[in-house]
This record gives structure tokens, C-alpha cells and sequence, in this order.
């Protein structure tokens, strides 16, 4: 058993005028044991040294990342680590030259060209794992790199959609890019054809990539259609699709329904005849060249493309994945997240095969076809390091709680990322999961951030349940309030979380949008606009959290516009604009709900136009264009039709009171309200006449909405 020790409760405290303001929630907080790495797991540990810890306090930023930086084959070895002269686009590893696709794949043939760099675990239980190893890797990724270039036309800074499943096709696809210097820019495989259609035209790429199709769930899920509905979109919006290259799951036979169009649809596999063993030198690139873009939701109803440079991106991939996933090349590792976030970007692909390590690939969802089919990948592929969501953890443990202890895997190292995890869910983790003596990592970071910003050093410090941890090595996080007062240790308030100083994972930009980058990260908490110093530029995340005495970090969620749903980020915005895109809806208002596997899940209610009469088929026509323009993942839990919004005097509907609604909590002072009387219309119309308001709702509920 874990030595664990119980700390004292914190008291319930309330700031001294009574008066709650939304950054300044007192928490109802249990302070939880913590929990400890074992002797075994510290024995062969990467970091372990607490001198090395100590390379990256402030007073060596940024020199520190250095360390990271080194980890990486440079062509041209940078002239300065970080230049400031242009905030808040800050440089990295100036004059630096590297190719990722090089560093992923290439240098680690001299050693390990026979070792697995990736294990593609099918979805159907009846087809066995494939092997990629890094040899295979590397004549699959010069292919590919020869076709893009020779038939495609691509080249350095030209920007390619991806639209595709799980397949070992999209690494090698992405390494491709990677290798001439194309940005790539992949689209999750489950959003719909439209969602790929308007990122493919925000970021100007005139090929898309694609699949025939592939397994989810058990069923065949026939993919290509998608792409001719992107085409379709992304020609509305302006942009010309010259080629749709399409892999197929199945190597000798197309499965699709979809007509291949002649002159812009290929085969990937007919076109790849003309560059077999074809070799293509990896374009050694500027440490600042763009690697890609990953659009995520945020503020506004569109998604912004999130832009990531190659040096500084790879290096912090790389050293976070060796410091807080304790990658090693003989380990085999297991992230179940999708390529498609950027949790798979950095630690399926990036960083992981700049470790040559062996990193598994599964096609599925987890729970297919049974809930103990993760432990039987594990056991059978001897995965001893694995990561995933508290999504996938709630589920796994609702459908089958004692199956872990079935199957003779063992887990040295366990990550959750993605959501806050509950101190209950954290400890089947710990000890089901991890049979009580896999070391957890719980990371907090974001798209934007590139990789993990706050979690515990797994062999160096304690865990806690439900608590990310400290800030990661060279990060210096501090939370404010909205009147930009520090909230500190042990306050028992949450506020702002916002990281002071800049780290080489951090996106360069938005993509086409600086002004929007600036806006959304930096303006609000900018001592100076005029300033050229790192110290006067924190990065606001856009996360309300709070932070105990021990200095560890508990994040509670959003707290902007964004629902955080299975730890996919969907905006309100774009759910809500999809709605408005029904001729009969007249307003719509979209909110997180608590979820017992989901975490959140968004609730939708809609106002209908005068002289429109609100039915089913309506009802049916708003989930099926969330579908259609979004994907499966924003379908609404429910819709609810009401007679008006709440609204402020000036007009704003005021999410926040049909959140509390939704989630069965005391909707505050509604007396500034423009219409108060509706309130208690919609409240009866959604939880019935009788129900009485739960007492402590989520706190991030309580968070949202405060600033739209
Ligand atoms: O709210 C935080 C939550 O996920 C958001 C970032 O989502 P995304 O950009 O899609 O990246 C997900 C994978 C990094 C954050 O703003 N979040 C992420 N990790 C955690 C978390 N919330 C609590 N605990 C975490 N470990």
C-alpha cells in the first residue's frame, strides 16, 4: 500500500464584504490524502534529480529550455534562445535550423531502426496489430513526402487538410508534411465534412487528405462522403480544392460508397506506384517555420487555427514527454487520445518519436467491444505507460469496474488529461487501473500551449486527487482575480489561472488572426502594450482555478465561452450559429451541463419566430444541422423550446441564469434582468413545477458565462 497521509480540511472562508464575485468563488473544498511514487517506479525514472529541477527556476529562464532544445538534432544550432523584441510573438531558438520529420524518424535509425515506432491496434478484435517499425516508418514517410511534392506540387509553408481516422496512414501522412515543411493542419476524423470544409478554406490548402473509411463502434463508418462535402464548403467560403488524396483502410480495395471523382479524387496507394523507395532530403527549416495548425474552438463562432513552430513546439513536445510521460525508447506507450487533438499531436506523434519511443495507435473507441478491452490491449502488447481522458476513466469504470484486475498488464506510469478528474474517479485510477502502483500524472495545458504546463514531476513529488500539480519545469503560472489582484496559496479562492512568462511550446498565433491573438491571450492582463519585456505579457488561459497552501493547482474549467464536452472543446458560439442557421429559430442560447461520463455536455434552448410553431420536426432539424456543421461530438443532450431568453437590459442573453437552470442550481440575482418573469417560466418548463435547486452546484458553472 501507497504511504498516503490526510491533511487538515481548509476552512469555508468568504471574502470579507459577503459579496461573491465569479473569480472569487470561496470553494467547498476537501483537501484529499496524497498519494506517493513507489520505490521501483523512482528507480528508473528520468527525472529524478531534484539539482536538475532547480536548472529551471526563474532566475535561468529563458536560458533553461535549453535543455529541452538539446534533446533535438539541430541542423544550424540556434543564436538565442528566446527573442522578445516583438510581444507577445515571441521567438524561439533563433537562427536555429531542424526538420521534425528528421528528428522523429530518421535519427534514430542508426539505433533503432528494427524497433517499433508505432503498433496499430485495430478495431476489430479478429484483425491483428500491425508493426510499423522505424525503418518501415521512414520509407513509408519519403513516399508519401515524394508524392506531395511531385504530384501535389507542395512545398515549404504550403498548408494541407488531413481529415482522417485513426490509421497509421495520418502519422506517416502528417511526418510527410512535416519533412518538405508543409504546415498540416488535421481536422478530428469525427467532425463532419463541413467543419473540414471551413478549416480547410481558413487555412488555404488546396489538397485535402483523406480516408476511405474506418471503424468506429463496430460499424464501418464510410469517411470519403465527407470530403465532398468539404469541397463544397470550403468553395463557398472562396477556396478552390485542386486534389483529394484518399488512403484506404484496407490496402488492395476502396470501401466507399462515395464516387471517386476523376481528375481530383486519387488513391493514394495507385499514385504511390511512381514514388516507391523514392528518398526525399528533409528540408532543414527555420526553428520559427510553422509546423502546423490545429483549430480549436474558442470566443467567436469560428474556430481559430492555432499556429505551432517547429523548434520550440518539438523541443517542449519532447522534454515534457521524457519528463512527465518517463518515455523511454523501451517502453511502450499508450495515449488513447485521437491525432486529431492536440493531445495526440504532441503525445502520439511528436513527442514520443523524437524519444524513439514506441508509441500504440488504436483505430477504436474504447469501450468496443466491451469495456475491458483496454486492459486487453495492454496485457497483450505490454503497454506499461498509458494515457487518457477522465472521460474514458468514468466510462471504463461505470461499465466494468473490476475488469482492470482481470488482465496481467502493469502500468508504471498513468497520465489524465483533458478535464478535472474527481478525487472519487482518480483513485480507481490509482487503484484499479493502476494497481495501485502506477505513478499519475493529471496535465493541464491546451491547445494553444503545446504541451503540459501544470502537473506533478511523477517521481519527484506527491499526487493529490483532483489536483493538477505544480507548474511544470520554466513555467511560472499566477491566478488573478478580475481586478487583477493575485489570489494566493491558500486563499481558497479560485481566480484566473495565467502563465507570467512565455515557454517554447506556446502557438505563435493564430493563424491569418494576430489581432485575435493578442486579443484573447494577452490584452487582459497586459501591465504595458508598449513594453518589449516578457514580465509585462502574462498568457491568460482562459481556465478559472485555484491553489492550495502545499501549492498545488486545481483547475475548475472554463471560463469563457468555450463547454469542455469528454475534454473536447466546443464553443457555444459555433453551436449556437449552427442553430440560428434554422430558418424557424429566432434566438438560441447554448450551455454546459453536469454530465456523469462526459463531464459536459451542451444544452440548447432555442426561441422560435413568431408565427413558426415549435415541433418535433424542428427540434429533429436543429440537431441534425448541429451534426452536419459541427459533427456528433456537439449533439445537444436537449433542446429546449422556450417563449424569450433571459435577457439584460441591453439586450444579452444571459447564459449564465439558463446554465443554473439546466444544472438544478440557484439562479442568483435575477433582478436586473430586463424580463425576470421568464425565468421562473423556464425554470418550470425545464425541471418541472416542484423541484427544489441543488445546493453546491460545479464551480466552473458558476464561472461560466461571466465575461460573455
Ligand atoms: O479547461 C481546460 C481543460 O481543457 C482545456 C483545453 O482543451 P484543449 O485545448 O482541447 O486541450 C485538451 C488537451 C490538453 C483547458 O482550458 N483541461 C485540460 N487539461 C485539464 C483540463 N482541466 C482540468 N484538468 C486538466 N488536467
Amino acid at each position: 500500500m501507497p504511504k498516503s497521509k490526510a491533511s487538515s480540511r481548509p476552512p469555508k472562508s468568504k471574502p470579507a464584504n459577503g459579496k461573491l464575485t465569479e473569480a472569487q468563488i470561496a470553494v467547498h473544498w476537501k483537501e484529499e490524502q496524497y498519494f506517493y511514487p513507489t520505490k521501483e517506479f523512482k528507480a528508473q525514472a528520468n527525472l529524478v534529480d531534484p539539482a536538475f529541477v532547480k536548472k529551471f527556476s526563474e532566475k535561468n529562464f529563458p536560458k533553461c529550455f535549453n535543455v529541452y532544445a538539446n534533446l533535438l538534432s539541430w541542423d544550424k544550432k540556434w543564436k538565442k534562445t528566446l527573442d522578445t523584441s516583438k510581444p507577445p510573438f515571441w521567438k524561439w531558438f533563433v537562427g536555429g535550423k531542424l526538420n521534425a520529420s528528421y528528428n522523429c524518424v530518421d535519427r534514430h535509425l542508426a539505433e533503432h531502426k528494427n524497433k517499433a515506432a508505432f503498433i496499430f491496434v485495430p478495431e476489430p478484435e479478429n484483425e491483428p496489430a500491425q508493426v510499423l517499425t522505424y525503418r518501415e516508418l521512414y520509407i513509408r514517410v519519403n513516399e508519401t513526402a515524394a508524392m506531395l511534392r511531385d504530384f501535389c506540387g507542395l512545398k515549404a509553408g504550403d498548408r494541407v487538410t488531413i481529415h482522417m481516422p485513426m490509421i497509421p496512414e495520418l502519422p506517416i501522412t502528417m511526418l510527410a508534411c512535416a519533412r518538405l515543411g508543409v504546415v498540416h493542419s488535421v481536422v478530428f476524423g469525427g467532425f463532419s465534412g463541413e467543419a473540414c470544409g471551413l478549416r480547410a478554406a481558413d487555412s488555404g490548402s488546396r489538397i485535402l487528405i483523406y480516408a476511405d473509411g474506418y471503424y468506429r463502434n463496430g460499424k464501418w463508418i464510410d469517411h470519403k462522403g465527407n470530403a465532398d462535402v468539404a469541397i463544397e464548403t470550403a468553395k463557398k467560403e472562396g477556396q478552390r480544392i485542386d486534389k483529394v488524396l484518399v488512403w484506404r483502410r484496407y490496402p488492395g480495395h476502396t470501401r466507399t460508397e462515395s464516387p471517386m471523382v476523376t481528375g481530383r479524387d486519387y488513391i493514394v496507394e495507385e499514385v504511390l506506384r511512381d514514388y516507391r523507395g523514392k528518398i526525399v532530403e528533409p528540408v532543414s527549416l527555420d526553428a520559427e517555420a510553422p509546423l502546423f495548425l490545429m483549430y480549436t474552438s474558442g470566443t467567436t463562432g469560428k474556430p481559430k487555427g492555432c499556429q505551432h513552430r517547429t523548434g520550440g513546439y518539438l523541443a517542449y513536445a519532447a522534454g515534457t514527454s521524457k519528463f512527465y510521460q518517463d518515455l523511454h525508447p523501451s517502453d511502450v506507450y499508450w495515449c488513447m487520445a485521437d491525432i486529431g487533438w492536440i493531445t495526440g499531436h504532441s503525445y502520439i506523434v511528436y513527442g514520443p518519436l523524437a524519444l524513439a519511443a514506441t508509441s500504440v495507435l488504436y483505430e477504436g473507441v474504447p469501450q468496443f467491444p466491451d469495456a475491458a478491452r483496454p486492459w486487453r490491449i495492454a496485457e497483450r502488447l505490454g503497454v506499461n505507460i498509458f494515457h487518457t481522458s477522465p472521460t474514458a476513466i468514468r466510462m471504463l469504470r461505470k461499465a466494468g469496474a473490476d475488469e482492470p484486475k482481470k488482465y496481467n498488464y502493469s502500468f508504471k506510469h498513468m497520465t489524465t488529461v483533458g478535464e478535472p478528474i474527481e478525487p472519487e474517479v482518480w483513485r480507481w485510477y490509482y487503484e484499479v487501473v493502476g494497481k495501485n502502483k502506477a505513478a499519475i500524472v493529471d496535465t493541464w495545458w491546451q491547445t494553444e500551449t503545446g504541451g503540459f504546463l501544470i502537473t506533478t514531476k511523477p517521481a519527484l513529488d506527491r499526487m493529490k486527487p483532483g489536483s493538477a500539480g505544480p507548474a511544470a519545469l520554466g513555467i511560472f503560472p499566477v491566478i488573478w482575480d478580475e481586478n487583477n489582484k493575485e489570489v494566493k496559496a491558500g486563499q481558497h479562492a479560485a481566480g484566473n489561472i495565467c502563465i507570467r512568462n512565455p515557454w517554447p511550446g506556446i502557438m505563435q498565433t493564430i493563424w491569418g488572426n494576430p489581432d485575435r491573438f493578442v486579443q484573447q491571450y494577452y490584452a487582459k492582463y497586459c501591465k504595458n502594450p508598449k513594453s518589449k519585456k516578457w514580465q509585462d505579457w502574462p498568457y491568460f488561459a482562459g481556465d478559472g482555478a485555484m491553489l492550495s497552501a502545499d501549492g498545488y493547482y486545481r483547475i475548475l474549467g472554463r471560463v469563457d465561452d468555450v463547454i469542455n464536452v469528454a475534454g473536447h472543446r466546443l464553443g457555444t458560439k459555433e453551436i449556437e450559429s449552427a442553430c440560428l442557421s434554422v430558418p424557424e429559430i429566432a434566438e438560441a442560447a447554448v450551455v454546459p451541463v453536469v454530465d456523469e461520463i462526459k463531464g459536459r455536455v451542451p444544452e440548447v434552448y432555442i426561441s422560435i419566430k413568431p408565427g413558426m410553431t415549435p415541433n418535433k420536426q424542428v427540434i429533429d432539424k436543429v440537431i441534425s444541422t448541429i451534426e452536419t456543421m459541427i459533427g456528433k461530438i456537439a449533439r445537444p443532450k436537449k433542446i429546449h423550446v422556450v417563449p424569450d431568453m433571459p435577457k439584460t437590459r441591453s439586450g444579452k442573453i444571459m447564459r449564465r441564469v439558463l446554465a443554473a437552470i439546466s444544472n438544478r442550481m440557484h439562479t442568483g440575482d435575477i433582478t436586473t434582468l430586463a424580463n425576470p418573469d421568464i425565468v421562473e417560466q423556464i425554470r418550470e418548463l425545464v425541471q418541472g413545477r416542484d423541484a427544489t435547486p441543488l445546493a453546491d452546484g460545479p464551480e466552473d458553472i458558476r464561472l461560466f458565462g461571466e465575461q460573455g
